[in-house]
């Protein structure tokens, strides 16, 4: 590691992403660490994580603890993995393949997004742990079978049908800084597909509910998805339990709690906010995970503790990337990994079935 990356080394992850919003220039930090609107979602979901407080046992036999488990039949060191972040050349020029690399780096399996601006097969090349793949729905089924089928034939394991934005929020401080993508960087994987044709917002609205209309999937689309992929599916961007239950009965193999990290609709409750009555909807037929404001590995035990099997991370691991490359994402994840056994310690968890909700900390109960 070189001495400029060394020096970049933060101790936590709050540290790397104040860091990285310096490393980057305004707009691309706009894109990567604003939210939708007022940004009350994006404040929310580490706020929440906050006022959580937690009730440690003390002097319990920890000899043998692991924070291991496995989801989806694959073991995994951690209950934790990189979320799918979009065009991530954008802060390194290695984009998703450094991503992959430093995510292998600590065993911490990662999502590779739908608009991921590095080819697939070469992300996996890069990482073996680059393991699932998202999915934005296209336009046609035909096409989403393509891509899935690819994925699948390149070694991708799971499938993430994001169904939280069949358009994009309002992004009040990416228009502010004058955010656009660049000419060289793409959704590289979805080449010779046709791309949805969302009119822009502030268009007549008709325009717009009737393109949605057209391309926005349904629950009729997920069960088919859940039928018909080689892979199994897993819904990400899950709010209501209601549409939990919805996703069991469709066939999906596992739900993602999220609210797009606020990225999408602003003034949606705080992610780990709405995991209890999700978890609960579910009544343990599906594993499910849940993203928004993870930051300390104290928040991973506090979603353990109310129902959630394993937690990701976005703009974390982007603040690690942009800092110092696939070394920074690594540290990211190393942080996280330690902090989160430090924390399985302190409170008495040897093993992750033993973090239950009797942790934390209810000053109506006695
Ligand atoms: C810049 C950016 C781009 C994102 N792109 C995608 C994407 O392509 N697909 C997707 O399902 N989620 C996407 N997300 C949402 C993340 O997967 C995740 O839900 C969110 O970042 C979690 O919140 P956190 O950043 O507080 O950890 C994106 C998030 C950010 C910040």
């Amino acid at each position: 590691m070189s001495d400029r990356t060394t020096a970049a080394l933060q101790p936590t992850l709050r540290g790397y992403e104040s860091r990285a919003r310096h490393v980057l220039s305004t707009d691309r930090a706009a894109y990567f660490f604003g939210g939708a609107a007022d940004e009350l979602t994006l404040e929310a979901n580490q706020r929440a994580f906050s006022e959580i407080e937690l009730l440690p046992r003390a002097l319990r036999d920890m000899r043998g603890g692991s924070a291991g488990l496995t989801l989806l039949g694959q073991p995994m060191a951690h209950p934790v993995l990189v979320a799918p972040v979009a065009y991530q050349k954008l802060v390194h020029p290695d984009g998703e393949a450094a991503m992959a690399i430093g995510a292998a780096a600590q065993g911490t399996h990662m999502v590779l997004s739908t608009q991921s601006s590095v080819d697939a097969a070469e992300a996996r090349r890069a990482g073996a742990y680059c393991t699932w793949f998202q999915l934005y729905w296209r336009p046609t089924r035909e096409d989403n079978l393509r891509l899935v089928q690819r994925m699948a034939d390149l070694g991708y394991t799971a499938i993430v049908l994001t169904i939280d934005a069949p358009v994009q929020g309002v992004r009040d401080r990416e228009t502010r800084t004058g955010f656009r993508l660049p000419a060289d960087i793409s959704a590289v994987n979805l080449e010779n597909m046709r791309p949805p044709q969302f009119a822009p917002l502030g268009d007549d609205e008709s325009i717009l509910f009737d393109r949605i209309a057209h391309i926005a999937p349904e629950w009729a689309d997920v069960e088919w998805l859940c039928e018909n992929s080689p892979l199994p599916v897993i819904l990400k961007g899950i709010v209501h339990p209601g549409d939990a239950h919805k996703a069991v009965l469709a066939g999906a193999r596992a739900i993602i709690v999220s609210n797009h990290g606020g990225r999408v609709l602003d003034t949606i409750p705080a992610s780990i906010r709405l995991l209890p009555a999700v978890v609960k909807a579910c009544d343990g037929a599906i594993p499910v995970l849940m993203d928004g404001g993870v930051r300390r590995g104290t928040d991973i035990l506090k979603a353990l503790a109310l129902g959630a099997t394993a937690v990701l991370v976005g703009r974390p691991v982007i603040a690690g990337l942009a800092v110092a490359g696939a070394a920074g994402v690594s540290h990211v994840l190393r942080l996280l990994h330690d902090e989160f056994e430090i924390a399985m310690m302190l409170t008495g968890c040897r093993t992750l079935n033993d973090i239950t909700p009797d942790i934390l900390y209810r000053p109506d109960q006695p």
